[in-house]
């Protein structure tokens, strides 16, 4: 199988990137990415020389660009996470995530479309969020059935998306499969995310900015999960399918920086009670969703997939990792990124 995987380089695609390549060395899996950002080749380093890999650079925005590399590479399946990911950059520039996230997945859509012959072995996989279903209230979880409601400009651009995917299925009868994921966490995810943000700010005794009254509710999920449940999907999803992807494990924002800051504390052998003087309660995101929580039952019963970790040590794990790899997490973070993150910060 030829496999192209679009945001390769990102936080959830290079473990998906990484999971592929190593459990299947027969496929050929061709990474494209344009590094913003958010992408960088350093998350795959371990890879580098693999005969089943290969990286190309390229922006998901340019359509002839999409259409002459389907002509040329003939693959057989697509794993599309390449997107706009962060909620805040949204709210700043929504335009970026109309382009990527809406024009980039059409133009993926229609290479499919017009370069697949015989669509019996192909499969469009597009990797959506549980954000497209808006906000729960403190009782009931998103299932496969709950109307679409986004309400950032991140979220709404993902529905966009998810949409016009269904809409290529219905319409030509490309095949297709959706899978909408809960908020992930674990090694590379770039620091302006919650955990890895706060991990880094820790780590330099500075402030950590808990949005209104840090009561918004999050269901975490390790990204080595997420990557395992894709590969699943990938493989044994019926076609045409939504599937929903969630760890059961639900966390206020304050409660979850709590724990974070006493790993943290006993990890760089502060007093305890060091770490959390850094937490200042900040102006709150507009249009702050207040809890997301996941049914994952139909991905279960169907394909017999369950998370792996539990969060204490999956979170335990994730700092270790933070703290172990100073030099991924300076470089990612200087430069522009710092300068954009103070000013972001100083603006609130
Ligand atoms: P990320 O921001 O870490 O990575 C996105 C990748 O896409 C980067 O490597 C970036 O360079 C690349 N990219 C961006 N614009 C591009 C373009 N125009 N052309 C080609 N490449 C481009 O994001 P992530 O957190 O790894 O998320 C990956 C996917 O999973 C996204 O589709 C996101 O919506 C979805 N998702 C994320 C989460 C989460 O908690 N992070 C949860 C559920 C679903
Ligand atoms: P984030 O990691 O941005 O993911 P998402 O908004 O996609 O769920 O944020 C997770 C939660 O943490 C969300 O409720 C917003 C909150 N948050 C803060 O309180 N402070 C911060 O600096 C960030 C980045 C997020």
């Amino acid at each position: 199988m030829n496999i192209l995987i679009t945001g390769g380089a990102g936080f959830i695609g290079s473990h998906v990137v990484r999971l592929f390549v190593n459990r299947y060395p027969a496929y050929k899996i061709v990474n494209l990415d344009k590094l913003t950002y958010a992408g960088n080749l350093a998350n795959l380093k371990d890879l580098e020389g693999k005969a089943n890999y290969e990286f190309v650079k390229g922006d998901i925005t340019n359509g002839d660009f999409i259409m002459k590399l389907f002509e040329e590479r003939k693959f057989d399946g697509v794993i599309h996470l390449a997107a706009e990911s962060h909620v805040d950059r949204s709210i700043s520039n929504p335009t970026a995530f109309v382009y990527t996230n809406v024009t980039g997945t059409v133009n993926l859509l229609n290479a499919a479309r017009h370069i697949w012959k015989d669509y019996r072995s192909k499969l469009f996989y597009h990797i959506s969020t549980d954000e497209v279903y808006g906000s729960l209230g403190r009782e009931g979880l998103f299932t496969e059935q709950t109307r679409y409601d986004p309400h950032s400009p991140y979220s709404a651009s993902k529905a966009g998306s998810d949409h016009f995917v269904r809409a290529y299925h219905d319409t030509y009868e490309l095949p297709v499969v959706i899978s909408n994921c809960s908020n992930n966490y674990g090694s590379y995810q770039f620091p302006e995310k919650l955990i890895p943000l706060f991990i880094n700010n820790i780590k330099h005794s500075k402030p950590l900015p808990v949005y209104g009254k840090g009561e918004n509710v999050r269901d975490w999920l390790w990204v080595e999960d997420h990557a395992a449940a894709i590969n699943v999907i990938f493989h044994h999803g019926r076609k045409g399918q939504t599937y929903n992807i969630g760890g059961g494990n639900e966390w206020k924002n304050i409660e979850l920086v709590r724990v974070i800051c006493r790993i943290m504390d006993k990890k760089l052998g502060r007093p305890a009670g060091e770490s959390e003087k850094l937490i200042t309660f900040v102006k709150d995101r507009a249009g702050h969703d207040l809890r997301y929580a996941i049914d994952a039952t139909k991905l279960k019963n169907e394909l017999g997939w369950k998370p792996s970790l539990q969060f204490e040590e999956g979170l335990e794990k994730t700092i270790d990792w933070y703290l172990n790899n100073e030099e991924w997490l300076d470089n990612v973070t200087s430069g522009e990124y710092q300068k954009y993150y103070d000013e972001q910060y100083l603006n609130r």
